[in-house]
């Protein structure tokens, strides 16, 4: 092996489960988590503290968190959109906060309910918060390759939007690509605009496969030396503040790639295929994630395990 390590978040629980219309219960939601670790995931998303009555499938965040098992190679982050959700995740003992903000005007104010403006400004307060506790905060930056209501997003609004997060002690942002606007040329030009002016920052790229091109995009990220991907397992996902958002990039999908062109991510891809096939039990409808249907391009067949084309 000895191919470039790959971090992947799995993001599932959050992004995953937020638009699901059938509320998972907690105890499942632990189940899966339990799993996905024993499948070698170690960072993920795991709730939102975020308005319960905004996203109901994730109030019971706090419940997910006191009924994992900690382990100190575990990193758990949660989104927190205010000081309300900073003080519930501090009390949840989160390892990683997660502020949030869209690049663009209109996607922030049906996200956060607020303009961009005031969601930096409550950065500054949720950092202080964090760090009296100890508690690392990420960013992550929604529609930053294209907006749903405002189409094209400059990357320089990006740029400024993760410089105001690096003024305020953040080290790790996710790009997101909220409704799958993303091409391989967009992302190209984001992550570039990023390294020219903001070297320190670690990025991560947040993908959904709405229009068929997320692992594409994957391919256009690590061309562009990111070795941070977030996914979902069985490609659940989508933001339920953005029309026609659909499913992460699916953590399977993800993995299956990335063995296949050289990378690490100590993640067991057998191991992954039942747990999508579980999530999809848990929400009740088909998820879109392919290689938990079809399996590894090398899993064979007996050949008597079709019917013969005899005429
Ligand atoms: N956790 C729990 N409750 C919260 C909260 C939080 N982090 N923030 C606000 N609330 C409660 C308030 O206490 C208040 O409750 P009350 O009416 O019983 O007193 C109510 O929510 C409204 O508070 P307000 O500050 O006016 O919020 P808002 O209505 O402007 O909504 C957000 C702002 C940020 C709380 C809401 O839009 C939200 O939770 N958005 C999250 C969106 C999301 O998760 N998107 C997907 C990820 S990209
Ligand atoms: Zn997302």
């Amino acid at each position: 092996m000895g191919g470039t390590v790959v971090e992947v978040t799995e993001v599932g629980l959050r992004d995953g489960l937020q638009a699901e219309p059938r509320i998972v219960p907690t105890a499942d939601k632990i189940a899966v988590f339990d799993a996905l670790v024993a499948a070698g995931l170690r960072r993920f998303e795991v709730s939102s503290f975020v308005s319960p009555r905004a996203v109901p499938q994730l109030a019971d965040a706090a419940d997910v968190l006191a009924g994992i098992a900690r382990r100190p190679d575990l990193t758990l982050a949660c989104l927190v959109p205010n000081e309300k959700g900073a003080e519930r995740a501090i009390a949840a003992k989160v390892d990683e906060m997660v502020t949030f903000v869209s690049a663009s005007e209109s996607h922030n104010r049906t996200n956060v309910n607020r303009p961009i403006a005031d969601s930096l400004r409550g950065f500054g307060e949720v950092a202080r918060m964090a760090a009296a506790h100890d508690i690392v905060v990420h960013g992550a930056v929604a529609t930053a390759f294209g907006c749903p209501f405002e189409g094209d997003v400059a990357p320089a609004r990006v740029v400024e939007i993760v410089g105001r997060m690096a003024a305020i002690g953040i080290r790790g942002v996710t790009l997101g690509d909220t409704t799958g606007m993303a091409t391989p040329p967009i992302v190209r030009a984001v992550c570039g605009a990023i390294r020219d002016a903001h070297p320190e920052i670690a990025v991560t790229l947040h993908f959904h496969n709405t229009r068929g091109i997320g692992l594409v995009n994957v391919m256009a990220g690590l061309d562009a030396g990111i070795t941070r991907f977030e996914s979902s397992v069985g490609g659940l996902g989508g933001c339920p503040f953005a029309p026609g958002a659909t499913g992460n990039i699916s953590t399977e999908d993800l993995v299956y790639l990335l063995d296949e062109t050289g990378h690490e991510t100590g993640i067991d891809l057998a191991a992954m295929l039942p747990i999508a096939r579980r999530m999809e039990q848990l929400v009740g409808h088909p998820l879109p994630g392919q290689l938990m249907k079809a399996g590894p391009r090398l899993a064979l067949y007996p050949l008597d395990a079709v019917r013969r084309a005899v005429g």
